[in-house]
């Protein structure tokens, strides 16, 4: 069976999960009232379902940073007692985020700005083959997201390996080019794919990498917020993950994982506090995390997504993977059984995907799709190839596709409605007038006012053409 045939066969499910607009959010978060207008005038609630690109802070979150911000000083080399303070809460954060994916006692854990900064932290302390004197040989599937594939093709020699059909048959693969393809020095794994949720099962991977001497790190963007993690329990060297996807949005992630290459790696930034002593000619560089952390730290960001680590920690993982799964069934199987929507999927056999489902509707471009679930009906998705550009190539999305992604803030009731909105759409048709304006859909005429007080004189929309991240498609 081809990638194709099994994306095809998923889009004709045969049951129909209830429905599940009496699901509350497993967490309270922040602006879950928030009401945004609509084209015809009316003000609705905001169906967030673009959690998987950035999350919302939790409300615990929020109201920790604001019992910490009269506390906040400088922190490291201040005397001051809120210096201290600041430095302490700092430090502390260190140990949650790292507890929080399971880091064994040695294990570093350096505070980056987020998944795509970690990764390429690893990236320049790969260590050097003894062979070639060059970064060690990194392995990865196509499925990754451009965070874990570019930083290691810029570094290093790497193989980036085309997914099977299966979970079994990737698997085989990635042990078949392990075995007769290396050394390598490192496979780089996502933890759940931000384009459909799943993922290699990360034992098998650990054990096919570790049998052949290679170390694993795991990209756990996606993961990391919606399930518990342990480098201890898995054996996963390192991992990689982002504040803003785990409910708080204050500009940190981090890198956890073995120190060895972490202290012998080039310092990620050079300057302040990264260094024991500087002579005009010479340098000597901490090791632990103060190597890669030079200039001042996000003591703020730290604090909050150690906070949001402990608020999804001090709930039953059950209750969240089960308020997950209900979700993510409905929109699979609500949004598979329209006609003209197709779901899209890496493998058939993948086990406990994240809330994460990406669609077509045939006959009307993602762009479109996603401008008319904004305008007429208040609801956030995102559209594009998604930073996977190699992925959605492959699976024959070249065009891009729409996702739709739930997390602990989610009420079904915003499942219900992105359902009934696409059912519209498929039935009827959009109802305002869209047209694309230098690359982007756009409503013509756009009748919907912008938040008063904030100084802003217009809607921007969200990507365009040539945007640097280029995570959008060619708008036809
Ligand atoms: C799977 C995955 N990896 C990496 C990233 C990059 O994360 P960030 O933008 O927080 O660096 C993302 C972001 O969407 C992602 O979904």
């Amino acid at each position: 069976m081809t990638a194709a045939t099994a994306v095809a066969e998923h889009a004709s499910p045969t049951y129909a999960p209830a429905r599940v607009d009496g699901i509350a959010p497993a967490l309270p978060v922040v602006g879950a009232d928030t009401l945004v207008p609509l084209v015809d005038g009316r003000r609705v609630p905001y169906a967030n379902l673009d959690v998987a690109a950035s999350a919302p802070a939790l409300e615990a979150v929020a109201d920790h940073v604001a019992r910490v911000l009269p506390l906040y000083a400088s922190v490291h080399r201040g005397a001051g007692y809120l210096s201290q303070v600041s430095t302490a809460l700092y430090e502390q954060a260190r140990r949650t985020i790292g507890a929080f994916v399971g880091a064994r006692d040695d294990d570093g854990v350096i505070v980056t700005r987020n998944t795509t900064d970690a990764l390429n932290l690893l990236a320049g302390c790969l260590p050097a083959d003894p062979a070639t004197g060059q970064p060690g040989r990194v392995l990865v599937l196509d499925i990754e997201h451009h965070a874990n594939l570019l930083p290691w093709q810029r570094t290093t020699d790497t193989t980036v390996l085309t997914g099977g059909p299966s979970v079994a048959a990737t698997l085989a693969a990635l042990r078949d080019e392990l075995r007769e393809s290396g050394p390598y020095a490192l496979v780089a794994t996502t933890g759940a794919s931000n384009v459909t949720g799943e993922s290699l099962p990360v034992a098998a991977v650990v054990e096919a990498a570790h049998a052949a001497g290679a170390r694993v790190v795991l990209d756990g963007a996606q993961l990391v917020p919606h399930r518990p993690f342990s480098l201890a329990e898995t054996g996963v060297d390192y991992v990689a993950y982002s504040g803003h996807k785990t409910y708080a949005p204050y500009g940190a992630g981090a890198l956890v994982g073995r120190r060895d290459w972490l202290d012998a790696g080039t310092p990620y930034l050079a300057g302040g506090g990264a260094v024991k002593r500087v002579r005009v000619t010479e340098t000597a560089w901490h090791d632990g995390p103060a190597r890669h952390e030079a200039g001042s730290p996000n003591v703020i960001g730290a604090v909050a997504l150690a906070a949001a680590a402990d608020a999804l920690r001090a709930v039953d993982p059950a209750e969240l993977a089960l308020h997950e799964a209900a979700l993510r069934d409905r929109l699979v199987v609500g949004l598979g059984n329209l006609d003209r929507v197709q779901v899209v999927r890496c493998w058939d056999d993948a086990v406990d995907p994240v809330g994460v489902v990406t669609f077509t509707v045939t006959g009307y471009d993602p762009g479109l799709v996603a401008a008319y679930l904004s305008a007429e009906h208040g609801i956030g998705v995102r559209d594009g190839r998604f930073c996977a550009h190699p992925l959605l190539g492959r699976l024959g999305f070249d065009a891009g596709a729409v996702r739709a992604s739930v997390g602990v803030g989610t009420p079904g009731s915003d499942v219900e409605r992105l359902i009934a909105a696409v059912a519209a759409l498929v039935e009827h048709g959009p109802q305002a007038q869209y047209d694309v304006v230098d690359g982007l859909w756009v409503v013509v005429d756009d009748p919907r006012p912008v938040p008063e007080g904030l100084g802003l004189d217009g809607l921007l929309a969200t990507a365009a053409l040539g945007d640097p991240t280029g995570c959008t498609p060619t708008v036809p």
